[in-house]
C-alpha cells in the first residue's frame, strides 16, 4: 500500500461522503486517532470528535486523551454511571458488547443532535469487520451496533486496513509515538476483561491489575498484554483465609490479531507481576498466566 496516496484518497473520499457536519467517535487508540486526524484534515471544524468516558477505560487514560486531543475540539462525555447501570446483571459477553455498542451510539446521537450532524465517522478496521461478520465476536463498533440509529450515514475510512497499515498511516500523519505504537485496546474495554457481571469493585481491581501488567510487560513489545478477572478462589493472606479474585495475565504477539502466539516471558518477570498484583490488590487471591494461542483461544477472554 502506498501510504501517501491512501491518505490523499481518504481525505478526498471523506469530503465526498460527508456533506454537512459529523461526529467522530474517538477512543484515543491508533485507529480512531488516525481517523479523526484524516477527518479533521478533510473537514476541519465540521467534525466534532467525541470521547466517551465509559468507566471501562484504563488508569489515567481519559485525562490523557482529553489533553492529547484538546486542539481538535474534543468533547468529553462522562458516562461511567450510565454504562454501569446498563450492564447491571449482564453476564453474557455478546450481550455486553451489544449494550456497550448501543450506549456509545445513543451518546453520539445526543451529541450529534446538538450540532445537527447526521453522519458518524468511525475508525473500524478490516479485522473488526471480519471477526464480526464471521460470527466470532460482535465488535462493539460493527456487530454491536443497534439496528435503529438516527445517523443517516456511517463513514469508515479505514475499513480495508490492517492494524500495521494503520500504524504506518499514523506515523506518516505525524501522530505522537504513544499513539502510533499504542497497544490495541478493545472498545468495550475492561467489561470484556471481567468474566461475568461488571461491577464497580471488579472494575477497580482489573484496572489496577492491567496497569501493573502494562507497566511490567510493555518494554517487551507485546501485541497486547493485559489482566482479566476470571473468577474467585481461596487463598491465604497473612493468617487469614481469603476468598478473592483470580486474575489471569495474558501476553501475546501477533501481526494482525487474527492469530496470536503466547509470549514466553521470563519467569522472574512473571513472578514479580504475580507478587505485585497480590500485594497491591488486597482482594486478589491468585494470579495465573494464560498459555493458549489464538486459535483456539481468542485474545480477549470474552
Ligand atoms: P479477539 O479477542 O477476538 O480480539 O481475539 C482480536 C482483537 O480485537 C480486539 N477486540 C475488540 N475490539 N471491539 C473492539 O474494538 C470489540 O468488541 C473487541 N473485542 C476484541 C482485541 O483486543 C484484539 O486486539
Amino acid at each position: 500500500m502506498n501510504i501517501q496516496s491512501f491518505i490523499d484518497d481518504a481525505i478526498t473520499e471523506i469530503r465526498q461522503q460527508v456533506k454537512g457536519r459529523a461526529i467522530i467517535g474517538l477512543s484515543g487508540g491508533v485507529d480512531s486517532s488516525v481517523c479523526a486526524t484524516l477527518a479533521y484534515r478533510a473537514l476541519g471544524e465540521r467534525i466534532v470528535p467525541v470521547y466517551v468516558d465509559s468507566g471501562l477505560m484504563r488508569q489515567f487514560e481519559s485525562d490523557r486523551i482529553e489533553m492529547l486531543f484538546r486542539d481538535l475540539g474534543l468533547v468529553r462525555f462522562n458516562a461511567q454511571d450510565r454504562f454501569l447501570e446498563a450492564l447491571k446483571g449482564v453476564e453474557d459477553p455478546e450481550q455486553k458488547r451489544k449494550i456497550i455498542g448501543e450506549t456509545f451510539i445513543r451518546i453520539f446521537e445526543e451529541e450529534a443532535r446538538k450540532i445537527s450532524a447526521d453522519t458518524l465517522i468511525q475508525g473500524t478496521i478490516y479485522p473488526d469487520r471480519i471477526e464480526s461478520e464471521g460470527g466470532i465476536k460482535s465488535h462493539h463498533n460493527v456487530g454491536g451496533l443497534p439496528s435503529r440509529m438516527e445517523f443517516k450515514h456511517i463513514v469508515e475510512p479505514l475499513h480495508d486496513l490492517y492494524k500495521d497499515e494503520v500504524r504506518e498511516v499514523a506515523r506518516a500523519l505525524g501522530l505522537p509515538v504513544e499513539i502510533s505504537e499504542r497497544m490495541p485496546y478493545p472498545g468495550p474495554g475492561l467489561a470484556v476483561r471481567i468474566i461475568g457481571e461488571v461491577t464497580k469493585e471488579k472494575l477497580e481491581v482489573v484496572r489496577i491489575a492491567n496497569a501493573i501488567v502494562e507497566e511490567e510487560i510493555s518494554e517487551y513489545s507485546p501485541w497486547q498484554a493485559f489482566a482479566a478477572i476470571i473468577g474467585k478462589a481461596t487463598g491465604v493472606k497473612g493468617d487469614n483465609r481469603v476468598y478473592g479474585w483470580i486474575v489471569a495475565i495474558r501476553s501475546v504477539s501477533s501481526r494482525d490479531a487474527m492469530t496470536a502466539d503466547v509470549m514466553e516471558l521470563n519467569w522472574e518477570l512473571l513472578k514479580r507481576i504475580s507478587s505485585r498484583i497480590t500485594s497491591e490488590i488486597l482482594s486478589v487471591a491468585r494470579v495465573v498466566y494464560d498459555l493458549t494461542p489464538k486459535p483456539p483461544g481468542t485474545i480477549e477472554f470474552e
